[in-house]
């Protein structure tokens, strides 16, 4: 694969082999930062970082990445200042972030609007989640986090839990394990399933699935716990029928497997319980951290600096 001046929209485009050349050089960026928290491998480039919806782990750690690897940062974190708010469109303020910077990073509610973009701007242009359809770089640090773990990521049996409908994360996710040798169980209350277009994939790739509403974590390896994504609801009394579906709290932990792990990618409401953050499972904050030698790997990929 050609990494230099590649754009990253989705992560159904990345074959196994990417994946893990990515999971292999996130590793060694982090045994760098390990030796020193920042470097000047990025000097003198500029990222330009456009959120048009919130965030915090995801705007936060691509900036720090930057900073990290010496390079500057502009952007901003809503479109409230910018000209969007006099109509201008999201192509025209990309096309003005290209001439400013080396690099984009976009976050946007419209399905589709990071791929738009990205057919009309030669910088390389990073999908920082848009609407409910992708987020590959969440996805990277995801599997990161379980090859951390465990080692890696075949044998693995993964939960898919709470709003398997809308989560962009979960979505991501999901496709990139169709790569792998897994088994999954997604559990959702019946009006947020999995959509059938990715539970039918992984089927047909030979992915042992298994749907249900039933909170049984007995035999899972990694527990994925998501947030009920208000925001993506039209009706606002569905979100409110479905909205403590489940919750992981204490009394759930007997039931789960010795060396489980419960991860999450955040923001959480009241799913996981802060009961959890403390004992032997919880690994979501750890997953957060490891966006930032994750996202300074590919920061360095597409900007062609080579870094082992
Ligand atoms: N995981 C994630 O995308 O978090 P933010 O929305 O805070 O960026």
């Amino acid at each position: 694969m050609k990494w230099e001046k590649k754009d990253i929209i989705s992560i159904k485009e990345f074959s196994r082999s990417e994946i893990e050349f990515v999971l292999q050089k996130s590793a060694i960026m982090e045994k760098i930062m390990h030796k020193s928290a920042t470097s000047s491998l990025l000097s003198g480039r500029i990222m330009a970082s456009l959120f048009f919806e919130p965030s915090t782990r995801t705007r936060l750690s691509f900036n720090s990445a930057m900073y990290r690897l010496g390079g500057n940062v502009i952007g901003f974190a809503q479109s409230t200042g910018t000209s969007v708010e006099k109509g201008e469109t999201i192509l025209d303020t990309a096309k003005m972030a290209e001439g400013y910077s080396d690099l984009i990073v976009i976050r946007n509610p419209l399905e589709g609007s990071v791929r738009f973009v990205s057919e009309h701007v030669k910088v390389p242009v990073i999908n920082a989640g848009d609407g409910a359809n992708q987020h590959p770089t969440q996805t990277l640090l995801d599997l990161y986090t379980m090859q951390k773990e465990f080692g890696g990521i075949d044998g693995l049996r993964i939960c898919l839990l709470g709003d398997l409908k809308y989560g962009r994360a979960i979505h991501s996710l999901a496709e990139a394990l169709k790569q792998f040798n897994v088994e999954l169980k997604l559990i959702s209350p019946p009006e947020l399933r999995m959509p059938s277009r990715i539970t039918q994939d992984l089927v047909e790739l030979g992915v042992d699935v298994n749907e249900t509403s039933k909170l049984d974590l007995s035999d899972c390896d990694v527990i994925y716990a998501t947030r009920i994504q208000k925001e993506r609801f039209p009706d606002p009394q569905e979100y409110e029928s479905v909205k403590d579906a489940f919750i992981l709290n204490k009394e759930i932990l007997p039931q789960l497997k010795e060396n489980a792990i419960i991860l999450h990618p955040l923001p959480r409401i009241n799913e996981i319980q802060p009961e959890i953050d403390e004992t032997k499972y919880a690994r979501y904050f750890e997953q957060a951290r490891n966006g930032i030698p994750v996202r300074m790997a590919l920061l360095c990929l597409l900007l062609n600096k080579k870094f082992w």
